[in-house]
């Protein structure tokens, strides 16, 4: 069973467990033995279902029942158990007589308390998991706790005039409440993340101990040795600035991150590539004359396609004419020097109407990338602020057909480029082509391609190794990131489709069909590429970490990495930019106070993203290629996957390095970008990097 159904599973049998608890009890105080009696079976079946499904779950990883195994399941067990003592026998002999004595002998808040108390236990374990999450931290369990008691001793209360110790017991849900609510809400000194040694604490074991502060206040996520606790562990006081700095250097002077900067002349032989990029509202007119209002850069979206070899010096001016948030230039996958990576707030301002931001950097990696403003980045990028960046290899400029494709949602269309019908292209049969899809959504995008066998040569711009070719298989591409297909044109047509639906790029072989590769009408060529256009739907998707042929890599799984950074994802109540969200959260926590994690130039670094939550996180590093090392557990058996994205599901543990050989200030986070802005970001500093500026929105 997958962790995604297991999951789906502890949330129904929780739904069950505690209306199950709350219906007998409701029953029992409406004097109802009979009806009592069937809910409080169907609880005592709920319930053991939940401690299934949540051992169950736990076989995932512990990331996934932290809050159920601390808190959830004890509380539900300590609960049931009490319920079934006080309340069982009275009610089985009650449904068996059914006269008026035993009707109101359920009746009784000896009956009635402890079966509604089981409810409150079970739905406060609702609450844990899902306003909550990941972890459970003393504080919020105190408060559920008093919460819980106090509901009980209220029901009580109103059922009868004398409850037993009840002032004491008052008493007491109060303190706990009054020092649940102390540890939720007291803030604390910020602290950067260090990441565990892994020969020390296990990263599982780790994890219960630190990250005991939920509330947003305090900095001190799992996995951190924090100041604030007195440990000294390595961990350098973080600046004020804490969200934004890799803190002073071991050492030596702190570099500020604007001295990291691309060179102003090309290394020897290659040439510079100038582009000029002003921002600005437009209303841009898509293939069929449909008008959508965007922001574009020049006036077109996508942008204009930025183009060079490798070794050539790219320059792009960027201008702001009128967008009033700002914008700035990301390189999306491309590891430019730190300071021009295009983060507002961190590693530059954002560009204001009027302004401009000259960005100057290498082109060192060969293939397919994007550009995106960063400031706003959520609705920058969904209103157009975004084009494509392709390096082809040092003098081996692109032969036969080879199209940038970058694919996104326009004013509610499907556009490829500025396209919303597909685009029909006529080629020869035999003509090398090669397409590269950018998927520039914030959600995945599945893509077929018909007509054709073909091979995925490259993911996120790094080349597979050994791909093998593909029929009819479905291409699930995360948001942000790029396949490029390549295959050698057929003597008859082939179709590339979008989430088969949506036909995106119609190849027709030279002469086949002249009419239809003039007008971009789609009924006029429907007929023409009949052949590849069959269902897709139903074509298995590819699985690329078993794609493609192993090959050595710098390093593995079992190599010892100098730090060690789990996030778990999730979604809670915590604050972002100050404002109280029922947040996208890592490790309980949202932008801007997630630690930021801290490394020093040279490190390898293992992450281990973990999504406990229901929704897909297109996780993104700055600055790096990551290298997948395994998923859910099982290493990558086919080509070696270096990525820029990676695709987290619901329920999956994705296992990545990278070496830390950039140094600087870097985002970290999820490139559904909506989610981002509701706080799934967060920092990769070098220790003895700096940043002046103070805008920490990181966009
Ligand atoms: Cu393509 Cu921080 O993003
Ligand atoms: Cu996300």
């Amino acid at each position: 069973m997958t962790t995604d159904l297991l999951m789906a599973l502890d949330l129904l049998a929780s739904v069950l467990t505690a209306a199950a608890w709350v219906g007998a009890g409701v029953t029992a105080a409406a004097r109802r033995p009979r009806t009592a009696a069937a809910l409080f079976a169907v609880a005592l079946v709920a319930s053991l279902a939940r401690v299934w499904s949540i051992l169950a779950l736990a076989g995932a990883g512990w990331w996934f029942v932290q809050e159920k195994i601390t808190f959830v399941l004890p509380l539900l067990v300590a609960a049931s158990a009490a319920a079934t003592a006080l309340a069982g026998p009275r009610l089985l002999r009650a449904a068996r007589r059914a006269d008026a004595a035993s009707r109101d002998a359920v009746g009784a808040p000896v009956v009635v308390v402890p079966l509604l108390g089981a409810g409150y236990a079970a739905a406060a374990g609702i609450v844990q998991t899902f306003l909550i999450g990941y972890p459970a931290d003393p504080g919020t369990v105190l408060l559920l706790l008093a919460v819980v008691a106090g509901a009980v001793l209220g029901t009580w209360r109103a059922m009868s005039a004398r409850v037993p110790g009840l002032r004491s017991a008052t008493a007491a849900t109060a303190v706990a409440a009054v020092l649940g609510a102390a540890l939720v809400f007291l803030p604390s000194a910020p602290a950067t993340a260090e990441g565990s040694a892994p020969e020390g604490a296990a990263t599982m074991g780790a994890m219960d101990m630190d990250g005991m502060d939920m509330d947003g206040m305090d900095t001190d996520g799992m996995d951190t040795d924090g100041m604030d606790m007195g440990a000294d562990m390595g961990v350098r006081p973080a600046s004020q600035d804490h969200s934004a700095s890799g803190g002073p250097s071991a050492g030596g002077t702190p570099r500020p991150v604007t001295d990291l900067r691309g060179p102003a002349t090309p290394p020897p032989g290659g040439a510079v590539r100038r582009f000029e990029l002003t921002a600005r509202m437009a209303t841009v007119t898509l293939s069929s004359g449909r008008k959508v209002s965007a922001w574009t850069f020049n006036g077109q979206v996508p942008g204009p396609p930025l183009t060079a070899e490798q070794g050539d010096l790219i320059e792009v001016r960027l201008r702001n004419a009128d967008i009033t948030s700002g914008v700035t230039l990301h390189w999306h996958g491309y590891d430019v020097p730190s300071g021009e990576d295009g983060v507002p707030g961190l590693t530059q301002d954002a560009v204001p109407p009027g302004g401009e931001f000259v960005y100057r950097f290498v082109a060192e990696q060969v293939g397919t990338y994007w550009y995106h403003t960063h400031e706003v980045s959520d609705i920058g990028v969904r209103m157009g602020l975004y084009g494509t960046l392709v390096v082809a290899p040092k003098g081996a400029a692109p032969t036969g057909l080879d199209l940038t494709l970058p694919v996104h949602t326009l004013g509610g269309v499907l556009v490829t480029g500025d396209r919303d019908q597909p685009l029909v292209k006529q080629a020869a049969p035999g003509t090398p082509v090669r397409l590269r899809l950018i998927n520039t959504d914030n959600t995945p995008h599945r893509f077929t391609l018909a007509g054709t066998p073909y091979r995925l040569v490259a993911v996120d711009g790094t080349d597979l190794n050994g791909p093998g070719t593909l029929g009819e298989a479905g291409l699930r591409l995360a948001a942000g990131g790029r396949y490029d297909l390549a295959f050698t044109m057929p003597s008859s047509p082939a179709v590339l489709k979008i989430d088969d639906r949506t036909d995106s790029v119609r190849l027709v072989p030279e002469g086949a069909s002249p009419t239809t590769t003039q007008g971009a009408s789609p009924t006029a060529d429907a007929g023409a590429v009949a052949a590849a256009d069959g269902q897709t739907a139903d074509w298995p998707e590819l699985d690329l970490t078993r794609y493609g042929a192993p090959a050595p890599t710098p390093y593995t799984s079992g190599s010892r990495f100098d730090r060690d950074f789990t996030l778990v994802l999730d979604r809670g109540l915590a604050l972002t930019n100050g404002r109280p969200a029922y947040a996208h959260t890592v490790n309980g926590l949202a932008f801007p106070n997630i630690p930021t994690e801290v490394v020093r130039d040279g490190d390898l670094v293992r992450l281990t993203v973990v999504n406990r939550g229901r929704d897909t996180h297109p996780w993104h590093l700055h600055g790096h290629r990551v290298l997948v090392l395994s998923r859910n557990g099982h290493s990558v058996t086919g080509s070696p996957l270096w990525l820029d994205t990676f695709d987290v599901r619901p329920g999956e543990v994705w296992e990545v390095a990278f070496r830390a050989d950039n140094p600087g200030l870097w985002m970290n986070h999820c490139h559904n970008l909506s989610h981002a802005d509701l706080g799934m970001m967060l920092h990769l500093a070098y220790q003895g990097v700096t940043s002046p500026f103070h805008g920490a929105h990181g966009g």
